[in-house]
């Protein structure tokens, strides 16, 4: 008989259906089911290979089945993989000091969690603890910081658009609801009409007035992301950051950057050190553990930390394994360059794409910031978003060429492309010629 390990490499149809009836998945857009992978492609079970532009969720920054990671995790667990957060261990040792070397200057402590959104929440606990009487959080329109009861509270997703709910809206009773959202950074559809060269910062303004007479008391802290990714790839133009991060002073709030998509796919360790704006606290995910669950969050001088008194805890917050495969990420992420890589591959990609606006009146607008590269597609005539439906096809087209891309946005109108940092500008052309064969299919 088959170990149950061994069954996985040849599960019939049948098998698949039958166990398929025991799970149950909460999001995530449908895709085929995957065997394997290497680079930026990956094959699915009926033996077609896909270059991957979404890198799983953003969160593959060496791609698939990278062989020093691989290495560095098996020579690891010959020691431990699980460790409870109160014992001490080299490795988390080593990362912190990692962290704090590579971040900007004046933050300096961390601690670790266990994803994304959990990471979101201890950020919050942080500004708690330096704002005892503030309740309240300020975050943006189409924010997104996770989907956890919380996390969610501060999103734009249980709210997507009015009669088009996520599934987050079951569980509005019980979101937490100390958030006040304020209008975003959209500088390519303002919301007050302005051109973002000669605006005088209206959403900044918005948030200031919002902190002074739109919440009950003071505010703990303002949570955003330097360039927001599901609600569209918006990258914050430097002067918003600056404002905000005058506003946070002026009523003591916390500014707390998500960074979580940010960290290294810009082309930089950090958006804080892109921008030159710091912020009081980074929060990361996603990428950070080379493809294993860890998340954390890095915190300036000065601010009461955590204290070993149950104020922050979780069983799995101290995973040696995504610790070490961490540290090795970064560790090639400096020897090959790929920080600088990843500014020349998305610019040449984003390039390409821009190149197609001519032909194609359907490109609106290339966001691009190294490889976190957003492509809103717009109706020719009004300008108006595309409607979700052809840029959901889209989506099925570069999937039949090969391709997986992200499609999503506010809007429902943005292609996003996001390889692996390790895309070399073969690659690149690769992925541009896909992404011209779509447009071709797709509008003639
Ligand atoms: C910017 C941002 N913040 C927070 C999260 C939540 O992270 P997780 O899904 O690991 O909880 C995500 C996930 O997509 C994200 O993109």
């Amino acid at each position: 008989m088959d170990s149950l390990l061994e069954k996985i490499d040849h599960m019939s149809a049948e098998e698949i259906a039958d166990d398929a009836r025991h799970l149950m998945v909460g999001g995530g857009t449908p895709g085929p089911t995957l065997v394997s992978g290497k680079g930026i492609r990956v094959t699915d079970i009926s033996g077609k290979t896909y270059i991957d532009c979404t890198s799983q969720s953003w969160a593959l920054y060496l791609g698939y089945a990278n062989e020093e990671i691989r290495e560095t995790v098996h020579e690891h667990m010959k020691n431990f993989s699980h460790i409870h957060q109160g014992f001490h261990t080299r490795q988390r040792y080593a990362l912190a000091g990692k962290l704090a070397d590579i971040a900007p200057k004046n933050l300096n402590r961390v601690s670790f969690t266990v994803g994304g959104g959990p990471a979101i929440e201890a950020s919050m606990k942080i500004a708690m603890k330096n704002r005892p009487t503030a309740k309240n959080f300020i975050t943006l329109w189409d924010g997104y910081h996770g989907s956890g009861l919380t996390a969610a509270g501060g999103s734009w997703t249980p709210t997507l658009a009015p009669g088009s709910y996520t599934g987050q809206v079951n569980f509005l009773p019980n979101l937490n609801d100390h958030f006040i959202r304020v209008p975003n950074f959209n500088c390519y559809r303002c919301y007050f009409g302005q051109k973002c060269e000669s605006c005088n910062l209206m959403c900044a303004e918005m948030m200031r007035l919002t902190m002074q007479k739109g919440v009950n008391g003071p505010v703990a802290g303002v949570i955003l992301e330097p360039i927001q990714a599901s609600g569209g790839q918006l990258p914050a133009p430097r002067k918003y950051l600056q404002r905000v991060r005058e506003i946070c002073d002026e009523f003591g709030a916390l500014l707390i950057y998500d960074e979580i998509q940010t960290y290294c796919r810009i082309g930089e360790f950090f958006a804080a050190t892109h921008y030159d704006v710091e912020p009081d606290v980074i929060v990361l995910g996603k990428a950070l553990g080379g493809g294993f669950p860890i998340a954390a969050i890095i915190i300036r001088d000065g601010l009461k930390g955590f204290e070993m008194n149950g104020e922050e805890l979780h069983t799995f917050a101290n995973n040696s394994v995504s610790q070490v495969a961490a540290l090795k990420q970064i560790e090639i992420i400096e020897r090959d360059n790929l920080l600088e890589n990843t500014r020349v591959v998305g610019g040449r990609i984003a390039a390409s794409i821009r190149a197609l606006q001519g032909k194609y009146p359907q490109i609106g607008d290339v966001r691009q910031v190294g490889l976190h590269i957003g492509v809103e597609l717009i109706e020719p005539d009004s300008g108006a978003p595309l409607n979700a439906e052809q840029s959901k096809k889209f989506r099925s087209i570069a999937m039949s060429r090969g391709m997986i891309v992200g499609s999503g946005g506010y809007m429902k109108n943005l292609i996003k492309v996001k390889p692996p940092l390790i895309t070399t500008p073969e690659e690149a052309d690769e992925i541009t010629a896909i992404f011209a064969d779509t447009l071709a299919e797709l509008f003639g």
